[in-house]
């Protein structure tokens, strides 16, 4: 049982960190079962990872294995000078194997530095058939001296997705919070409630990328519990929110029938979205794996859950339901600049070892789910986790916690609290700073790549060779002279 055992493994961190506040008695709020954590997922996958060998270099996990089972290699090998034939012999093997060349350049050989031969040295990369790797080295092996392949530093990377259709791949879930499996859960012991997690669940299931967002008709029972989360959070927010999230929640309720009476459906709040950030959403059948949830950030899409925590608990859940989505992060996602901050994260993971996937779920976790921020003087909060959460969003705006001013480096290794509140919560100046800072440390995490998020094809762009980058710096400069000449106008004006 995966539960028992992450439980246990994380109860020793958190122990040592418990807090003196006295939460249950002093706000009369019961903190049932642990709150679920990317950072908890995303060690467990390291771990795991750790004890098992690596990928084949020729295996499945190379992320730029094209579809048709190709894979890029780069290749050196020496040519000696009396082999000169076997340049046209090396071309015959490429040809045989229908090698694609990618990059080919020579270099004097070692020895011919010091004037013992006139040998050349040959580097290239190729695109290979992976089934052929090994017979064409082989071959290659005939007519050229040295030869050794590196296999594109990019193959070792983990598989990741380039197109938001591939989304439809990133299902790695992580079930250990649902109800049919932990005990701790508050509708562990009700049959009915289970029964209908399973239906809306299965919406999420067999939902692809395209598909019309599923739409859930929500019981009395339900909007009820709804009812009673919306009165309760939106009494306290005007004290507790940032201005940013009351905006979007204003913006909501106006124009996206936000409301205490009626659940929003997925499908209307991410045309909402849509519209004005540019995010929208994915329903989510269970609990994503780390990297799969982060890297749909990248392409501005938001995992989403749809079913409601269970009634005996209206002011807690330790799981994200449809109250700590479209309450706790909705309202933020129609900012511009968190929006922009919420994709640094996700682009930041594409590729990213297991140990920066763990640094970047702590980095969501203190500052998406339970980050505070600077305004006009005073403490407000931005994480979901807090703006769905009624007793841990007065906790955290208490004397209690400890503050700290975000600092990624600092706050991708604070051990995090999933038993009851955070000792500790970071605090932003601003958006703006928190995103300059997360891209700061985003370009510390060590890749072979550099990407680009190209929104209209809402794919990913590999720059990886010079042609690409002159044509983004040519779009670039359209935009450019657009600004320009807007500048001009308003001159004129
Ligand atoms: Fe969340």
């Amino acid at each position: 049982n995966s539960r028992s055992s992450s439980s246990s493994s994380s109860s020793s961190s958190s122990s040592s960190s418990s807090s003196s506040f006295d939460h249950s008695n002093v706000l009369n709020i019961p903190f049932t079962g642990r709150k679920r954590s990317l950072i908890e997922d995303a060690r467990r996958d390291r771990e795991v990872a750790s004890a098992s060998p690596g990928p084949s270099p020729c295996g499945d996990n190379l992320v730029f294995e094209e579809k048709s089972g190709k894979v890029r290699l780069s290749v050196l090998f020496a040519l000696k000078n009396e082999k000169n034939a076997g340049f046209f012999n090396a071309g015959k093997v490429f040809e045989t194997f229908e090698v694609k060349l990618l990059h080919l350049e020579s270099r004097p050989g070692r020895q011919s530095k010091n004037g013992l031969s006139d040998d050349l040295e040959f580097f290239l990369k190729c695109e290979v058939p992976s089934s052929d790797i090994d017979i064409f080295i082989n071959s290659l092996k005939r007519v050229a001296d040295d030869v050794r392949t590196v296999q594109d530093e990019r193959g070792k990377l983990p598989w990741f997705p380039q197109k938001i259709s591939d989304l439809d791949k990133c299902n790695h879930l992580v079930t250990k919070y649902n109800p049919d499996l932990d005990r701790d859960h508050p509708g562990f012991s009700d049959p009915e409630y289970r029964k209908r997690r399973t239906v809306i669940t299965e919406l999420a299931f067999n939902y692809k990328h395209g598909d019309p967002l599923p739409y859930v008709d929500y019981t009395a029972g339900e909007l009820a519990t709804w009812k009673e989360v919306y009165r309760t959070l939106t009494a306290i927010y005007p004290s507790h929110a940032c201005t940013q999230f009351l905006e979007g929640l204003q913006q909501l309720e106006r124009e996206c029938g936000y409301g205490e009476d009626k659940i929003p459906q997925l499908r209307d709040v991410s045309a909402f979205l849509r519209g004005r950030t540019g995010f929208q959403l994915r329903p989510v059948a269970g609990l994503l794996s780390a990297r799969d949830f982060l890297a749909s950030l990248a392409f501005r899409v938001f995992q989403c859950t749809q079913y409601i925590r269970h009634s005996s608990a209206p002011m807690h859940s330790p799981e994200p339901d449809c109250c700590h989505e479209l309450l706790g992060h909705i309202p933020m996602f129609t900012n511009t600049e968190f929006a922009q901050f919420s994709q640094e994260i996700g682009l930041a993971s594409l590729g990213a070892s297991d140990e920066d996937i763990e640094k970047l779920a702590t980095l969501y976790w203190f500052t998406v789910e339970f980050g505070l921020c600077e305004q006009n003087g005073a403490v407000k909060a931005y994480g979901a986790g807090l703006l769905s959460s009624y007793g841990e969003l007065l906790y955290s705006l208490s004397n209690e916690p400890e503050y700290r001013p975000f600092n990624p480096a600092e706050t991708c290794i604070q051990p995090y609290q999933d038993h009851t509140y955070q000792p500790v919560y970071y605090v932003s100046q601003s958006f703006e700073d928190a995103k300059n800072k997360m891209r700061q440390f985003s370009s510390t995490i060590q890749k072979a790549f550099s990407i680009r998020y190209d929104p209209y094809t809402c794919s990913l762009e590999v720059l990886d060779d010079v042609s690409k980058i002159q044509k983004v710096l040519g779009h670039m400069m359209e935009d450019l002279k657009i600004l320009h000449s807007a500048l001009e106008r308003l001159g004129q004006n």
